[in-house]
């Protein structure tokens, strides 16, 4: 359902130049959960960049469910592609409340609506923050901007799979939050991709979570997939496994190998 031919991105020309994406192939079917590692500078944002369109390739094509999206403005993309980053403050409207947030979602996504709050709406709106399980529906004209990071995670979560879209991208969504969030943010994102089937990119700084989540796993330095896991080999692979990895790639990033340590996440910026 997505595949990118012969990617690459180059930014900058002369003593600046950097090659973020080597050129580069990958394709994901209907219901892949791709999970994306790499030391910093890998070109992992770049990567979920390109596909969200916010970043045009230097060469290659993007295709999504047989469309060649390459130079579909990145707001029209929005539509059919999700996307959740580290900031949680960035993927909601802070001043506006959890309803209207939710209301604007639903607008974005090609479903017309005042945002006059109909009392039905808000009815179906208490009803899914209720199935977040995190005590949000006493909360709907609270402004986001006194949620916890947790919580404003958890309603993005909720907003970018409000209407399905074919394919989510998650560029270290749980970084910014303490391990007990971000834990509960990796459960709700399987439990809402594995309701809708949708097609996930997940780039986390945390191997274990890399492993146990989705079917397939890429790793990524110098803007090159240096390895792929998928299945049976993905799910028994163990951290030690993917550092030995690294390492014999002679990888030796000291952010990495502290990055062993789930909880060392707070220190990721
Ligand atoms: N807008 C940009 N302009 C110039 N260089 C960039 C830009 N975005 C990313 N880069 C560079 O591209 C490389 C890959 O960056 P990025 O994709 O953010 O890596 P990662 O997410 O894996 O840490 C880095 O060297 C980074 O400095
Ligand atoms: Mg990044």
């Amino acid at each position: 359902m997505l595949t990118l031919k012969n990617v690459s991105k180059a930014f900058n020309s002369g003593a600046d130049h950097v090659q973020a994406i080597q050129t580069l192939d990958l394709s994901l079917a209907e219901g892949d959960f791709l999970t994306i590692i790499g030391s910093n500078g890998a070109g992992k944002s770049t990567l979920l960049n390109l596909i969200a369109g916010t970043v045009l390739p230097s060469t290659g094509r993007i295709f999504l469910d047989d469309q060649d999206i390459t130079s579909v403005p990145a707001y029209r993309r929005a539509r059919s592609i999700g996307r959740i980053v580290q900031d949680p403050l960035a993927g909601t409207a802070p001043d506006m409340t959890v309803a209207e947030n939710l209301a604007l979602a639903m607008k974005r996504q090609g479903r017309g609506l005042r945002l006059a709050l109909p009392r039905k709406l808000r009815i179906h709106f208490r009803d899914l923050v209720a199935d977040l399980d995190i005590g949000l529906e006493t909360r709907l004209s609270c402004p986001v901007s006194l949620l916890s990071g947790g919580e404003r995670q958890a309603l993005a979560v909720l907003m970018a799979t409000l209407v399905p879209p074919k394919l989510l991208l998650l560029d270290e969504h749980t970084a910014a939050l303490d391990p007990a969030n971000a834990a509960m943010i990796v459960q709700l994102t399987e439990s809402f991709v594995d309701r809708s089937g949708l097609a996930t990119l997940m780039v986390t700084h945390n191997m274990e979570q890399a492993i146990a989540v989705g079917n397939r796993l890429i790793m990524m330095h110098k803007g090159e997939i240096i390895h792929e896991l998928h299945g049976a080999a993905k799910k028994h692979s163990t951290v030690d496994d993917l550092v030995d990895l690294f390492s014999r790639r002679h990888i030796a990033d000291d952010e990495l190998l502290l990055k062993r340590m789930p909880e060392t996440s707070a220190v990721a910026a």
